[in-house]
């Protein structure tokens, strides 16, 4: 393993689709952004140079970053933002991942045009558990807005509306088809009949889970968030905003043209993006393209069934060269109410519905963003920046799923902090509520793996739920999906010292606060303990 330095420049950049110009904050010019390409163990120094218009942060989705949570990125909460004309090195230390991550802008709703792949190929001398495939793709997941993002966020933060979806999903930066702007520029994937492929699959979509397939052929699911799976053969996945998956693509069929596609997931009472995008699975060959190659079958996008059916497949690997280690009792268990609600408008004009302001919560409380980060606050002792009182419990044990009842939609408000001692093992239930608007929530934590060892419909159980668990080979996660109207459980080992953001990786659910922060104390030696900040952190104000 080395050190490896990148410069990242934060620019304005002038961008065409769906025939229309605007100019958006890139990093290099790039959309997507440049795949950072590291391996296993390695430790890289990116200088992130601020030539915006604006103050942004990076983050490094999925990277533990062990003790170095000043290079973790979301902002107000390890870091106050790079301002325009200034810059920062972030110091990315990466540990066990190996396969596929993501880097994106943590600040409002920047990592909409922010963002990238991050590639973590195996240490020399030891390499992947499948076949080495001819060759390998990053194919992103994104969104398209023709307006200016930070325009659009601003607008629905002023009335507390909810923002508008975007005009067309993305996969590597193009709409394709069916829109007819976008046709010539439809991204291709070129492949030569009879080799194998490894797609490395990111959804870095705002606001949906999405469903993708290729026409055809046969997916093989081998890893996601950067740890290997047992292959699983399939004709879709479903990958939720945050995740990322490899995916092995043996081209077996007769040499033409086939589309790509996916469009979203979304089960829900509103409907919201309802675009498709599409690429293209080339052939290399002599052959007559034809018209209109064929399509892949994609689930409605209504389809829990089909969603369901392939994320209860997912299973580690856990060989001996990838072992797991779940731990086998708990020490600190959480549990946690996720709901959409709404608050009392104080605005000049509302934009909630019954003319209120759309909030979302974590145990009822309504995450309010400090003005100066969390980690510094923590690190150098200051108040009245959070409070160290997260609860384990929602303030009321009501029936989750059964009942919407209106004075449940109202949270409290607050910066509320979960502290946990080093080293203990901890669990956390996620529940999913009724209130408001019930959908699945991507629910990302910084700073950490975990292993996701149920989901279920209803209200979580505590006698009969855990019965259910998978405790031989549930997948190792950062990233996992509550269902609408049901529950999930993670358990990890608190052993990475520092403040870790935990939120929805809905853009709008995010913006709204379903969010907190874990601080996770340091141990008793230096070697686990957070290290001392580097010299250049941007500075608060
Ligand atoms: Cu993808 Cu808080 O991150
Ligand atoms: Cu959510």
């Amino acid at each position: 393993s080395g050190v490896h330095n990148y410069t990242y420049i934060l620019k304005e950049t002038n961008f065409t689709r769906l025939c229309s110009t605007k100019s958006m904050l890139t990093v290099n010019g790039q959309f997507p952004g440049p795949v950072l390409r590291v391996q296993k163990g390695d430790t890289v120094r990116v200088t992130v140079q601020n030539n915006g218009k604006y103050g942004v942060t990076i983050h490094w989705h999925g990277v533990k970053q062990p003790r170095n949570p000043w290079s973790d990125g979301p902002e107000n909460i390890t870091q106050c933002p790079i301002k325009p004309g200034k810059k920062f090195t972030y110091e990315v230390v990466f540990s066990d991942e190996e396969g596929t991550l993501w880097w994106h802008a943590h600040s409002d709703w920047s990592r909409a045009t922010v963002h990238g792949a991050i590639v973590i190929s195996p240490k020399n001398g030891t390499s992947y558990p499948f076949p080495k495939p001819y060759a390998e793709e990053v194919i992103i997941l994104a969104e398209w807005y023709k307006g200016d993002v930070k325009e659009l966020i601003d607008e629905a933060t002023a009335t507390g509306a909810d923002p508008d979806p975007s005009d067309s999903y993305t996969l590597n930066g193009q709409p394709g088809y069916p829109n007819n702007c976008s046709v010539a520029t439809t991204y291709r994937l070129p492949v030569i009949q009879g080799k194998t492929y490894l797609l490395r699959l990111i959804h870095a979509g705002m606001n949906e889970e999405m469903f993708f397939a290729i026409a055809n052929h046969k997916l093989t699911v081998v890893a996601q968030d950067a740890s290997y799976l047992k292959p699983i053969n399939t004709s879709y996945v479903m990958i939720t905003p945050g995740q990322t998956m490899d995916i092995l693509v043996t081209a077996n069929q007769s040499p033409s043209q086939y589309y790509i596609a996916a469009r979203p997931f979304f089960d829900s009472m509103a409907p919201y993006d309802t675009t498709t995008t599409t690429a293209i699975l080339q052939y290399a060959g002599n052959y007559t393209p034809p018209s209109s190659p064929s399509f892949p079958t994609l689930p409605n996008i209504t389809d829990k069934s089909a969603a369901d059916n392939f994320t209860t497949r997912l299973r580690a690997l856990a060989s001996n060269d990838h072992p797991i280690s779940v731990p086998t009792g708990v020490d600190e268990r959480i549990f946690i109410t996720v709901s959409v609600n709404q608050l009392p408008c104080d605005k000049a004009s509302c934009g909630g519905p019954n003319n209120s302001t759309l909030a979302a919560s974590l145990n009822n409380i309504s995450f309010s963003t400090p003005k100066i980060d969390i980690l510094q606050a923590y690190y150098r002792n200051l108040s009245n920046v959070y409070e160290s009182n997260f609860p384990n419990l929602p303030p009321s044990l009501f029936n989750f799923t059964g009942d919407s009842n209106d004075d449940l939609i109202l949270p409290s408000t607050g910066t509320k902090a979960k502290i946990i001692e080093y080293g203990k093992r901890v669990e956390m239930v996620f529940q999913g509520t009724s209130i408001g608007n019930p959908e699945n929530h991507p629910m990302h934590l910084h700073g950490f793996s975990f292993y996701l060892l149920g989901t279920g419909y209803g209200n979580f159980n505590k006698n009969t739920s855990p019965k259910t668990y998978n405790l031989m080979d549930p997948p190792e996660v950062n990233t996992f999906g509550v269902p609408k109207s049901g529950w999930a459980t993670i358990r990890f080992v608190a052993n990475n010292p520092g403040v870790w953001y935990m939120h929805c990786h809905l853009e709008r659910h995010a913006s709204w606060g379903m969010n907190t922060v874990i601080i996770v104390k340091n141990g008793t030696t230096s070697a686990t303990s957070i290290r001392p900040p580097p010299a250049n952190l941007p500075t608060c104000s």
